[in-house]
């Protein structure tokens, strides 16, 4: 594993827009598995800048994201899809059908899992994973839970997820949503590489657990540990 200690967000999100930007560079289809949330949106504007300036084109970029709410149209102001296109998609050169969210609204989501490791699979697999991290250990929407959950599968959220992110839903938990569809810990685990991110001192304890103590569903961050090429960038 590899940690760098960025001393403010802006230097984390510059950090990590590098490391983005390079694969991008390198790779120019290469798959990029994103991450909504606060923590990625300082790298995402970074990311636009160098692509309005030229330097970067994701022109060839196929991306699928962790996760999607379930019961949320995709049009809806507080999708992840709407999300990824006010922080991201639609302020770059990125084809949109090259961009893949689950779809939270589809009628069969054991259908729609399947289908979403099954579009993963036909990319090859993703090539740089970027990743918060919840209060609660989570990474994406893979919850606490007695055990690791490998494929993409549809998660009740927990009270302490609906509450952290209640600040998008004019802060009240019970207006998020209760379900959602997350990608699942295999094909986070089997990305080629992995950056996570994580700013502020609550993230950084739960980090502290996650990458220091034992690997448990508990803790669904400490399954990161058995990746081998890990790069995690905090603030002090
Ligand atoms: C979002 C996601 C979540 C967030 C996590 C941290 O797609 O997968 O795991 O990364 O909840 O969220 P923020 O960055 O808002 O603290």
């Amino acid at each position: 594993m590899k940690l760098l200690r960025a001393k403010d967000y802006n230097d984390m999100s510059r950090e990590a827009a590098k490391l983005i930007a390079a694969q991008v560079i390198l790779k120019e289809n290469c798959v990029l598995g994103l991450a909504t949330g606060s923590t990625p949106v300082g790298a995402y504007k970074q990311l636009i800048e160098w692509q309005k300036k030229g330097e970067l084109t994701f022109a060839k970029t196929v991306t699928v994201n962790l996760d999607e709410y379930c019961g949320l149209p995709a049009t809806h102001a507080q999708s992840y899809r709407s999300f990824m296109r006010e922080n991201l998609f639609d302020r770059i050169d990125i084809r949109p059908e090259n961009t893949h969210l689950p779809n939270g609204a589809a009628a069969d989501p054991e259908a729609e899992c399947a289908a979403y490791d099954a579009r993963i699979e036909a990319f090859g697999g993703i090539d740089l994973q970027l990743l918060g991290i919840g209060h609660n250990g989570h990474i994406g929407f893979n919850e606490p839970d007695e055990h690791f959950t490998m494929p993409t599968h549809r998660v009740r959220l927990s009270a302490d997820t609906r509450q952290a992110n209640a600040r998008f839903f004019e802060g009240d938990p019970s207006g998020v949503p209760e379900f959602a569809i997350t990608m699942g810990m295999r094909h986070i685990l089997q990305a080629k590489k992995i950056l996570l991110v994580a700013n502020g001192a609550q993230k950084l304890a739960v980090l502290d657990r996650a990458l220091g103590g034992p690997v448990t569903p508990h803790l669904p961050a400490s399954l990161l540990q058995l990746h081998n090429d890990l790069t995690v960038i905090v603030t002090e």
